[in-house]
């Protein structure tokens, strides 16, 4: 039987962007706050390096907002950076109240650096920075009464009526039925999608709902070309891409060939500490060229105290693979990380459609450029998270909620084909990660836009055909939002930041941001 549920708040998403943007919503508000997988599963929870921030008197605001817009090469909106980075000791004192207790030493702030930044400026727990905010944001949440939380229910598909934004239509995965959930704002908080690429640092959850939602529903969707590939992911048959932080080359770990020779002075004079997009290439360029399966990161100069206490995570996921890294040198290759594009949203977190608001990965508020800075990310879920919650409080009008037509899946009957879905989700992931990776050129992104346009079809009919599930909806997403990422590759017609094509390997002097509308 479908049902309707009638909030004042929806907000798709339990990441730390999704978890702040309700705790800081007025009590008086009823806010139902969904996750379509396990409530702490997301990036969030995964985030190692930490939160950056101006946190002691060496360093100084400017300083972060031009490293931040120079990393992005100059295509980030200053005024969205200044913003972001003006609010961000505020961000890390809100997090304390909120029970995160950020690594000290000798009383103050033990802050680490990493690519991009000029100063040490990133607050961290360990190497556990996610766990610890997301444990604690959570914990809060619960103990809020005007919160509703629901777990494994996945977003299909926004409620639209006259280009304003009332809800969602949401799958409850225990009972695969299909709910609306009705609200006079919705939130987007879905993270990023760089599980549309085979090999990620990111967990399962990444898979550009909130974009693709979004791009059904007309919003304009920014710079999507820029998919982050980080530099160091573990290599190792079962890790799974996990990752090994940026803070390691911070402390000083060096990346080396397999015989030992080290290569960043080839590529960057800032070495290690160059910007992802930089290292990145250096990396795949060195494994292309010399036919490596990896690199190795070395922080063996380092005592096993040191490291233990300063990468408890880190240490302890290499040896579990028999790796001491103490002793021997770490295999890494890149992976896709993080989404720099999304839906276009202003300095409220207010998307181009009425009532609809994005924030975290999932948006793009113009703070990354064509390249984010390490441990900028976290820091623009908090401060947006804010920024969007304080709006809605100032602008909310509890007016009668309006009528919707329940989900209609009278005409679609269980599927017989399921491999189908298994099998254009992996093409997918191939077809982005061999054609439109972290080198490109004009022919792959051509041959991908072919065969991606046919999968849509594909995906189209079966999602007609059939009753909806909840790897349907990934795929479905899956999809546009590559579909997305390769329009908006061809129409930039330059070489920058993240997104290189060979065949127009130059920077123009014409700063653009590309924009998706359907
Ligand atoms: P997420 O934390 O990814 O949460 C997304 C939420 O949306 C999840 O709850 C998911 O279930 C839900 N969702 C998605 N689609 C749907 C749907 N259709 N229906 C219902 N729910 C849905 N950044 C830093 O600044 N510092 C770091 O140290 C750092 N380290 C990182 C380490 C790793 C391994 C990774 C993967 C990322 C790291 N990042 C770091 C990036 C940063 O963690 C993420 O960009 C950030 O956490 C994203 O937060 P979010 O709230 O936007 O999304
Ligand atoms: C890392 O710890 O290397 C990830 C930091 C980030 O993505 O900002």
């Amino acid at each position: 039987m479908p049902t309707q549920q009638h909030f004042d708040v929806l907000i798709i998403g339990t990441g730390s962007a999704g978890l702040m943007s309700a705790l800081q919503l007025s009590e008086d508000l009823s806010v139902a706050l969904i996750a379509k997988d396990k409530l702490l599963e997301g990036s969030s929870y995964y985030a190692q390096g930490g939160v950056s921030a101006v946190l002691n008197t060496q360093d100084n605001f400017q300083s972060h907002i031009d490293d931040t817009l120079s990393t992005g090469n100059n295509l980030g909106n200053e005024k969205a950076i200044r913003f972001m980075i003006e609010q961000a000791p505020a961000a890390i004192q809100s997090l304390e109240k909120l029970g995160v207790s950020f690594t000290q030493e000798q009383g103050q702030y033990h802050l680490t650096t990493e690519g991009g930044h000029s100063n040490r400026r990133v607050a961290h727990v360990a190497d556990k920075t996610g766990k610890s905010i997301q444990t604690n944001l959570l914990q809060s949440v619960k103990a809020k009464k005007n919160i509703h939380l629901f777990e494994n229910f996945i977003a299909i598909d926004l409620l639209m009526k006259s280009k304003q934004c009332f809800g969602a239509y949401i799958l409850n995965k225990s009972n695969n039925e299909v709910e609306s959930f009705i609200a006079h704002k919705t939130i987007l908080a879905t993270g990023g999608a760089s599980k549309v690429y085979l090999y990620t640092s990111n967990p399962d959850t990444s898979t550009g709902d909130g974009i693709a939602m979004a791009y059904r529903a007309h919003c304009n969707i920014v710079n999507m070309e820029f998919t982050q590939f980080h530099p160091t992911c573990l290599y190792h048959p079962h890790a799974k891409s996990f990752l090994i932080s940026e803070a390691l080359r911070g402390e000083g770990a060096k990346l080396v060939l397999p015989n030992g020779d080290a290569f960043m002075h080839k590529y960057d004079e800032r070495l290690e500490l160059a910007p992802r997009d930089i290292v990145a290439r250096a990396i795949d360029s060195e494994m292309k060229a010399n036919g490596f399966d990896c690199v190795y990161l070395d922080i063996s100069f380092k005592d096993k105290d040191w490291i233990t206490s300063h990468f408890p995570t880190i240490d302890k996921k290499c040896t579990s693979f028999g790796i001491d890294i103490a002793e021997q040198a770490i295999p890494v290759v890149p992976a896709a990380h993080y989404t720099c594009g999304g839906v276009q949203v202003d300095i409220n977190a207010h998307s181009t459609i009425e009532n609809l608001y994005a924030i975290g990965e999932v948006a793009h508020a113009g703070v990354h450029g064509a390249n984010r800075m390490a441990s900028n990310s976290l820091l623009e879920c908090i401060v947006f998270a804010k920024a969007c919650a304080n709006h809605i409080n100032q602008s909310i009008f509890k007016h009668p909620h309006s009528n919707f037509d329940d989900w209609d899946a009278s005409r679609a009957s269980p599927s017989q084909e399921k491999v189908m879905v298994t099998h254009l989700w992996d093409e997918v992931r191939r077809i982005m990660w061999n054609f439109v990776g972290i080198v490109r050129s004009n022919k792959r992104l051509h041959a991908a836009q072919m065969r991606l346009s046919q999968i849509q079809n594909e995906v189209n009919e079966y999602y007609h055909l059939y009753l909806i599930s909840s790897d349907l909806v990934e795929l479905r997403n899956l999809i546009t939002t590559a579909q997305i990422i390769v329009k908006s590759a061809i129409s930039r017609t330059e070489s920058r930041g993240l997104h290189y094509n060979e065949d127009c390997p130059n920077t123009s002097a014409n700063i653009q941001n590309t924009i998706i509308k359907l």
